[in-house]
């Protein structure tokens, strides 16, 4: 069974898609890690975010892998841990220019469907429903305001060190929404036959049960 989580920054997919894996026994694949990476690597490089030709010279044969933990999951390039150095704001800020690069999204598409191929899996990002899996036996777009996503991201930056004030994230959110929903490659969006979850006012628990009721339905 495939399951796609879709959404805008901070709209909570991770954290929920994570808990609904762990309930259901599926493998959880975080697609914005596996564009983060390539972010990183390109720092790493020196090389020009908007240079398509030179980071897919060595995305190409860059090993991306995931590894379960308790703390969460961790993220691999190249067998370096780059778990936190994905969430750093360089990273963050710089992510959207790297993942409309068509030729990044068509590398990193094939992959997830590779990860896909042979698993139960809840995956999630942005083009899960509508590109990556579109024959997903359930599809949730999540949804929740710029101001609780702010103060989502600003807890969750603040257990790992980061201090940006929330004015900023907010001013963050809004600029990757705009970027993420106005590329030509596959933008942010609804696919037609997704469930709209807005968890503005819903607590972890109601939005994991939500999604579960929801599978339960399907089975
Ligand atoms: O989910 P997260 O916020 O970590 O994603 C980081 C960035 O990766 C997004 O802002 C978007 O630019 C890109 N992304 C994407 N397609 C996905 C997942 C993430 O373009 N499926």
């Amino acid at each position: 069974m495939q399951i796609a989580i879709d959404g805008p920054a901070g709209s909570g997919k991770s954290t929920i898609a994570k808990l609904v894996a762990t309930k259901l026994g599926f493998i959880y694949c975080d697609t914005g890690a596996m564009y983060r990476t390539a972010t990183v690597m390109a720092a790493r490089l020196g090389l020009d975010y908007g240079d398509e030709a030179a980071i897919m010279a060595h995305l190409k044969d860059l090993d991306i892998t995931f590894k379960p933990s308790p703390a969460g999951q961790l993220v691999f390039m190249a067998g370096e841990d780059v778990t936190l150095a994905i969430r750093q704001e360089e990273t963050t800020n710089n992510v959207s220019q790297v993942s409309a690069l068509p030729a990044v999204r068509a590398e990193m598409v094939r992959r997830q469907r590779q990860i896909a191929a042979d698993h139960d899996i809840v995956m999630d990002g942005r083009d899960i429903g509508t590109t990556v899996l579109p024959n997903a036996e359930l599809k949730i777009f999540m949804v929740a305001s710029v101001a609780t996503r702010a103060q989502r991201r600003h807890k969750e930056n603040v257990e790992k060190g980061i201090m940006t004030p929330v004015a900023t994230l907010e001013q963050e959110i809004a600029a990757r929404d705009q970027k993420d929903s106005t590329r030509a490659v596959s933008p942010l969006r609804k696919a037609p036959d997704a469930i709209e979850i807005d968890s503005s006012n819903m607590t972890i628990d109601e939005e994991v049960q939500t999604i579960i009721d929801l599978v339960n339905k399907k089975r």
